[in-house]
């Protein structure tokens, strides 16, 4: 499948598969930082300017939906000066891409819980979902306050408080029911700086998600990095638990893998 190039930047490598869901664990801003000598903020901040990088190019490589997790149910309870670090380079991301995300077509949902954050910053996630709720050219998905387990608890209190009759619950209607509703689950994921975890993301969506590990900090995680990613995706078998892609044996050899 060749993809087009969607900006004034050409794109010279082509897949057979491009994942339609890439979701990104964007580790290692601390570390990167400790290793310049740099307050973990300056880390952060890399982050940041590295996510401009990688939104545009999955534009590029034609990736309809990207998802990161940039600020976990877990994340409260690391220093308060961090936090408030956190919060606001997100206040200050919205209120300075988002007029370009949106000139870009790109499409902002945000997962997680508004609940907690200051209403200055709730205010302004929900302006900028609003904004660009008619874009589709890359839905950039922000799991803000997010936490997996969070996400499947309130998934069940909103089942069980629109009296739904247990036997009309199916994995479906619980996939309607999540923060990420209508969205496809991720088909690829990626973790940088090595850690072999999942931390509480996307727990349900990624069933049978392919995973790629790197141990590049998430500040150095640049384009050249994602095309190793995607290579690497490339190469997959994808079975679903079955004996080739689309259910059928695509070469009876294979039939005792
Ligand atoms: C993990 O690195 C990273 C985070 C907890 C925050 C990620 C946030 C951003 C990249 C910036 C904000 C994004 C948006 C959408 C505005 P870590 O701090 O756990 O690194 P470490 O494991 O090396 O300490």
């Amino acid at each position: 499948m060749p993809n087009t190039s969607s900006g004034s930047e050409e794109v010279h490598e082509t897949f057979s598969k491009i994942p339609t869901h890439v979701a990104v664990i964007m580790d290692g801003n601390g570390r990167w930082a400790k290793s310049r000598g740099l307050p973990r903020l300056a880390g952060h901040k890399a982050g940041t300017e590295n996510l401009r990088r990688i939104i545009r190019a999955c534009v590029r490589y034609s990736i309809p939906y990207l998802t990161i997790y940039a600020f976990s149910t877990e994340n409260w309870g690391r220093p308060t000066d961090e936090v408030q670090g956190l919060m606001q380079i997100m206040e200050d991301v919205i209120d300075h891409e988002l007029e370009e995300l949106n000139a870009e077509g790109v499409q902002i949902r945000h997962i997680g819980r508004l609940e907690r954050m200051a209403p200055s910053l709730q205010e302004k996630v929900l302006r900028s979902v609003e904004l660009t709720r008619n874009n589709t050219r890359l839905t950039l998905c922000i799991a803000w306050n997010y936490g997996g387990r969070d996400e499947i608890v309130c998934a069940i209190q909103r089942i069980i408080a629109e009296g739904i009759r247990p036997e009309d619950v199916d994995a479906e209607l619980v996939s309607r029911h999540m923060f990420t509703a209508g969205l496809p689950d991720p088909d690829l994921v990626i973790r940088t700086s090595g850690e072999m975890r999942i931390s509480n993301f996307l727990i349900w969506q990624t069933a049978y998600a392919e995973w790629y590990v790197t141990p590049t900090y998430w500040p150095d995680f640049d384009e050249s990095e994602l095309l190793k990613a995607l290579r690497s995706y490339d190469q997959r078998d994808r079975r679903f638990g079955k004996l080739s892609e689309t259910g059928c044996i695509a070469n009876p050899t294979d039939e005792h893998e």
